[in-house]
């Protein structure tokens, strides 16, 4: 699959190779099959039992690799490897259940934070779903305390619809991007 390009940033699909290496603790070879730089303290073990799930869901259905989690990525350099991004799944599988929305998620490490990366990632992917897969519809779902997050939602213009608890992560607002509102 061909990275998703923005102004500053590539969004390259993790494939199963990827995160098996990187399970696996050969992360140079990880490195040399999505052609990044690896962060030293990524994954953490929350984010190694998470691609550990996707490799499973991967390995049933190849074909939502492109539905998964991204990797971040500055395209220059060593192309150091800032956070991921991607969706919950493919279509329907999103907090409200819409048989038309995707929910996106997204991850920017500390040292990256505040220059607006990851909301040029979240414009990119909403972008790349609408022309590829005719996507009209996004949902987030984000913690009542998470400010750097609601901000992104609000700004590019999600509406809060409706709040849920999730076991790992206990309240959740969620959010509703139409982008056929004109948003
Ligand atoms: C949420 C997150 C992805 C934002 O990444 P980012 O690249 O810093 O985001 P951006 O620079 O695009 O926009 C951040 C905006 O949020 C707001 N913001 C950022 N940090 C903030 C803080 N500590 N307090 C209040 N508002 C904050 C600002 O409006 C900021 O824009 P500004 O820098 O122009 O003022 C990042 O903080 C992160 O990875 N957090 C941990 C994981 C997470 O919470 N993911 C989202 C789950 S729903």
């Amino acid at each position: 699959m061909s990275p998703i390009r923005s102004e500053r940033l590539e969004l390259v699909s993790m494939s199963p190779d990827f995160i098996d290496a990187l399970l696996a603790e050969r992360r140079s070879d990880a490195e040399a099959t999505a052609a990044l730089k690896l962060p030293d303290d990524w994954p953490d073990a929350h984010d190694t039992g998470f691609l550990r799930f996707r490799l499973r869901q991967m390995r049933e259905r190849p074909e939502i690799q492109e539905w998964f989690v991204y990797a971040v990525v500055l395209p220059e350099g060593e192309r150091p490897m800032i956070g991921h991004a991607g969706f919950h799944g493919p279509p329907g599988v999103n907090a409200v259940k819409a048989p038309d929305a995707v929910e996106v998620g997204y991850s920017i490490f500390e040292p990256h934070r505040r220059r607006g990366y990851a909301t040029e990632v979240v414009r990119a992917l909403i972008e790349w779903a609408s022309r590829e897969h005719s996507i009209q519809r996004f949902i987030a779902s984000i913690s009542p305390e998470n400010e750097p997050s609601l901000a992104l939602a609000r700004r590019l213009g999600f509406k809060h619809i409706g709040q849920h608890w999730d076991e790992e992560d206990g309240e959740e607002l969620e959010f509703e991007l139409r982008i056929s509102d004109g948003a």
